[in-house]
């Protein structure tokens, strides 16, 4: 049977996880999907760098390279910023293509418009990987609380933070160090400033947003603050007290208001996040009918981020996606029998 071809925007710790996921996962992914998958292209920034991947993939600087690849069915997308993904995504659902992205930058600010322009073209855009890692939070919110009302959001969504808060508390350490082994273990960005600064869990936590209410607030109306300021002193005085510093990712929507911020905050061992640790991620939701669910997984890192990326990929590619396809189908032609029946 012929393989699934598949592109990959991007190949630095993300990119290079979800090639390696699909080769050691290869069986797995064949008995769940029936064929196999097969990177044909690579889309890099640096065409000089030497790449250890298979001698039949193209590895190239021009995406119109990648858009001319035969067959191609599913991008994978894992570069930096909002653009040029966005445009590079945007042309690939134009294209006929599916779209899976790891990018919450570029998601945060172009999601609907990637998201709309795929239903209009019966494709899929998989965004799990863009908000908490490996933790499986999107489909969790999307597809297993439909019915559930959603009031309120609490997570920890930076990996690179609480793996720095952990570390100044557990250990002593300082600052700087711990960010550096967050860096060398790819949890990091390589410029670290959305992380430590706040911005990282800020575009996460509008992604949940969008996801839980059908909307964010205005953007400058949540506060936000990074974990710059919080020295190993503070820490240390907290400790003895019994708290911790987490940060925090607050949303809830109350009538028409929401109340939301993304700072650090003082935990007791009562509360629900405390004992996340390192670079776990957690997210609480609170919900009209199961009432309080906690998800929490590792929120960065090259193979649980590849994990949400191939996940995606086994959604959209799998038999029951047929049957979504079909119901879209029955929908769209039971529609069509309504408006003839009216007019
Ligand atoms: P990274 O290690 O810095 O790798 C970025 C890759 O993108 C590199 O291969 C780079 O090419 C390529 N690239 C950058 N700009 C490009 C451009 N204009 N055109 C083509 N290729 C370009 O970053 P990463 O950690 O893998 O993260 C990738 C994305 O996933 C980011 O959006 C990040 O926020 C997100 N993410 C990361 C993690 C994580 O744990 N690291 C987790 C979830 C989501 P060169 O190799 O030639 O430099
Ligand atoms: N730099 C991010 C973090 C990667 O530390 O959480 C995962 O999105």
């Amino acid at each position: 049977m012929a393989p699934i071809k598949a592109a990959l925007l991007g190949f630095g710790t993300v990119g290079q996880g979800v090639y390696e996921a699909l080769k050691t996962h290869r069986e797995q992914l064949q008995a769940v999907l029936g064929k196999e998958v097969v990177i044909e292209g690579i889309l890099v920034k640096d065409g000089r760098k030497k790449r250890e991947v298979d001698e039949h993939v193209l590895i190239t600087t021009d995406f119109d390279e990648i858009l001319n690849i035969d067959g191609l069915e599913v991008v994978f997308e894992a570069i930096v910023g909002e653009e040029p993904g966005f445009t590079y995504l945007s042309r690939a659902l134009d294209k006929g293509c599916h779209v899976i992205t790891a990018n919450k930058v570029m998601f945060a600010r172009h999601g609907r418009t990637l998201l709309d322009k795929a239903e209009t073209r019966d494709r899929f855009v998989g965004f799990e990987a863009t908000t908490a890692g490996g933790t499986p939070i999107i489909r969790s919110i999307s597809q297993l609380l439909q019915v559930n009302e959603i009031h309120a959001v609490e997570a920890i969504l930076n990996g690179t933070s609480n793996y720095i808060l952990t570390n100044m508390r557990e250990k002593g350490l300082p600052f700087h160090e711990v960010l550096k082994s967050a860096q060398e273990l790819g949890y990091a960005e390589a410029d670290p400033t959305n992380d430590i600064e706040g911005h990282d869990a800020f575009y996460k936590l509008m992604i949940l947003s969008e996801l839980s209410f059908g909307e964010t607030p205005k953007w400058e109306d949540v506060e936000r603050k990074g974990i710059t300021e919080v020295t190993r002193e503070q820490i240390s005085v907290f400790k003895d007290w019994g708290y911790k510093v987490k940060h925090l990712a607050r949303i809830r929507r109350d009538r028409d208001q929401f109340i939301s911020s993304v700072k650090p905050v003082l935990v007791d061992a009562d509360h629900p996040l405390y004992g996340v640790e390192d670079v776990q991620n957690a997210i609480t939701i609170d919900t009209s009918l199961a009432g309080k669910v906690t998800v929490q997984g590792a929120g960065a890192g090259k193979l649980p981020t590849a994990s949400a990326m191939v996940e995606d990929l086994t959604y959209v590619l799998q038999p029951h996606s047929v049957v979504r396809k079909k119901k879209v189908e029955q929908h769209a032609a039971n529609s069509s029998e309504d408006t003839n029946f009216t007019s």
